[in-house]
């Protein structure tokens, strides 16, 4: 297996947290590693660059080739800047892990535009950004990567998280066209919920199940979607606690009407239309 060895692979919101384990695998497999983190606080707020020094401080001391970066995904020109990086230090570009995240829970009916807009500007701009700044070198060279991190908040929905949960559901949403427009050109797109203690979820489960939920545990899960061996695309996987599982989206048998039906039509057969026995893997039938 060549795996990830010699590729250039920028992870974002490396600095702490999962994304930190994804770089430490990385540059231990043999990957140059451009080490993104904005270096704020868990709701975003604030910045530094002492959260992203200190782990390419720690690739380097084991031998791994890393390069820090402190742009902001959330912004077109940090896109740009965090892209730049990589040409600039290593030459090229192979793989993107669009990990860079921020909370700011609220109950939808307390949550106001600003609240709403800063968290999708990180999650969903950010993913764009970046990824939209990699994707004409990736075109070029026929080969890409691309992982998004996405959330069971975003698969299934989580109280307080609107915001947090279209954001992450928009990111599946991203890979599913990426992985179409990337497909003659090598690049595969794919998304990682992952399930980990880390700074963002220190209060969101109790202490004694944290401790089962080591965020290096996700990290080969990233490695093996940046691998040269990885065919999949458009795929979404739940990983954490040591668990790996895929989770796709399937479509009913349903019905088919002769002509338009009346709203009591469309009740009176709700059953049938919902009735998930035997139904197949969904697609699109426009596409
Ligand atoms: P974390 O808070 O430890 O890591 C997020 C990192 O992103 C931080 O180091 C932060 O400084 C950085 N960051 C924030 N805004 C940034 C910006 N604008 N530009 C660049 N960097 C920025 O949290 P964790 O848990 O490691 O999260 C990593 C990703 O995994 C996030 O996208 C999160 O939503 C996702 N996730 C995590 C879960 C978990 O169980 N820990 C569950 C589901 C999803």
């Amino acid at each position: 297996m060549t795996g990830v060895e010699g590729r250039v692979v920028v992870v974002t919101g490396a600095g702490g947290g999962l994304g930190r384990e994804y770089a430490l695998l990385l540059a231990r497999s043999g990957a140059k590693v451009v080490v993104n983190d904005l270096g704020g606080a868990r709701d975003g707020s604030g910045a530094g660059t002492s959260m992203a020094d200190a782990v390419v401080e720690e690739i380097r001391a084991g031998g791994g080739e890393a390069v820090a970066n402190y742009d902001s995904v959330a912004t077109e020109d940090g896109g740009a800047g965090i892209i730049a990086t990589a040409l600039d230090t290593f030459g090229a570009v192979h793989g993107v892990v669009n990990n860079a995240g921020i909370l700011r829970d609220k109950a939808f009916h307390k949550m106001s535009a600003d609240e709403w807009g800063a968290v999708l500007a990180v999650h969903l701009y950010g993913g764009y950004h970046v990824t939209r700044a990699a994707w004409p070198h990736l075109r070029e060279q026929d080969y890409g990567r691309i992982v998004v991190a996405t959330s069971t908040s975003g698969i299934y929905g989580n109280f307080g998280q609107s915001s947090y949960g279209a954001a992450k559901a928009g990111l599946i949403g991203l890979i599913n066209t990426l992985a179409i427009e990337g497909a003659r050109y090598g690049i595969l797109a794919n998304a990682v919920a992952p399930i980990a203690a880390t700074r963002m979820t220190e209060d969101v489960a109790p202490a004694e199940v944290l401790e089962k939920l080591p965020a290096e545990q996700v990290a080969p899960v990233v490695g093996y979607l940046l691998s040269d061996e990885c065919t999949d695309t458009a795929t979404v996987l739940v990983a954490g606690g040591g668990q790996v599982h895929r989770v796709q989206q399937f479509q009913s048998k349903g019905l088919t009407f002769t002509g338009t039906p009346s709203i009591e039509e469309i009740g009176a057969w709700w059953p049938q239309i919902t009735d998930m026995d035997g139904a197949v893997p969904g697609t699109n039938p426009v596409g």
